[in-house]
């Protein structure tokens, strides 16, 4: 496809998964309305909706019953949005721009801002057993639902990001930098653990087979990595404008990155070898992954 097409595509179906997720924010009121508040400023805000738009492409290579994947869609920018509202706080990357907007720490104040995150996991939760609950019925639903649940839990919590977040926190406390497999780690599990999850669920709720489950966790885990360095690069070459957040973050928080410690140049090539290798195993699933396929070259070539 076209590189102008494909963006034009692209643009299409973020907007579409952006309303799909927004479709499951509650408008509430009463003592909790500013928490819901706080949730949706950083929910709605912009963001390139990734993960939404690789969980509905994984699923629609498997299936057209577009709906079933919905709630999970909406589940898992819930989960990575309240990542990044708890990642801006000052005792994590301390940083004031997200989305080309404050934070919400900045907005909201600190404590709101870590109810808001926590808001947003628990409803990442209740909506995927929401999902579930109206479709009890269907066993092929529910059975899928029910592991799905545990991907998205795993890759969430502390085998998955929450523990990459962890990691890199101790990390950057040391105050030293980090070996080559401390940081494979970090990458591993703060980032390709966001990505393995809509890629598996997508895949799992289609249809798929346990194996093809599996090569789309070692396609995430690929283009996890791939995805984190070009972040590292974007926080060195990048604009702020651009990305909608600060750049210089990671110096300014002496952190260690593939770029700090084996340059620019090699970071750039090891994206390159990442991604084709990611792209590769995806060619592999003989189903149409053209599309994914062109993603995975932009997101690893991305300048926001
Ligand atoms: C930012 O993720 C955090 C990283 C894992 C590097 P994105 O770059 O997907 O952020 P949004 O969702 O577009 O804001
Ligand atoms: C964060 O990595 C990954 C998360 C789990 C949020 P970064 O700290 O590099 O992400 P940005 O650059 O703030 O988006
Ligand atoms: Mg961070
Ligand atoms: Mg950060
Ligand atoms: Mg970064």
């Amino acid at each position: 496809m076209e590189k102008e097409e494909f963006l034009r595509l692209l643009k299409e179906k973020s907007t579409r998964a952006e309303q799909i997720v927004l479709s499951y924010l509650p408008e509430k009121e009463g003592p909790q309305a500013k928490v819901y508040e706080a949730m949706g400023y950083s929910l709605a805000g912009g963001g390139k909706r990734l993960r939404p738009v690789l969980m509905r492409e994984s699923f629609s290579l498997f299936s057209d019953r577009e709906e079933w994947i919905h709630p999970f869609m909406a589940a898992i920018e819930m989960i990575h949005t309240y990542s990044l509202i708890h990642d801006d706080l000052p005792e994590m990357d301390n940083d004031d721009l997200r989305r080309g907007r404050a934070t919400n720490h900045i907005v909201y104040g600190q404590a709101m801002a870590l109810l808001a995150g926590d808001g947003l996991l628990n409803l990442a939760f209740e909506t995927v057993a929401d999902a579930l609950q109206k479709r009890a019925d269907d066993p092929a639903y529910v059975s899928r639902g029910i592991k799905a649940f545990g991907i998205l839990s795993q890759k969430a919590g502390c085998e998955g990001m929450l523990g990459g977040q962890v990691a890199d926190m101790l990390a950057e406390a040391k105050q030293e930098p980090c070996g080559e497999e401390e940081l494979l780690f970090i990458h591993a599990h703060k980032t390709s653990a966001l990505l393995q999850a809509p890629l598996m669920i997508g895949t799992l709720m289609g249809g798929a087979t346990p194996e093809q489950v599996l090569s789309m966790e070692r396609i995430g885990y690929r283009l996890g990595l791939a995805f984190q360095i070009r972040d590292d690069i974007l926080d060195v070459t990048g604009s702020e404008e651009m990305l909608g957040k600060p750049i210089g973050s990671d110096e300014k928080n002496a952190k260690s990155t593939y770029v700090s410690l084996y340059g620019l140049q090699k970071a750039g090539e090891k994206v390159k070898q990442l991604s084709d290798l990611a792209r590769e195993e995806l060619s592999k699933l003989s189903k149409d992954t053209a599309f994914l396929e062109q993603l995975f070259s932009y997101l690893t070539e991305r300048d926001y």
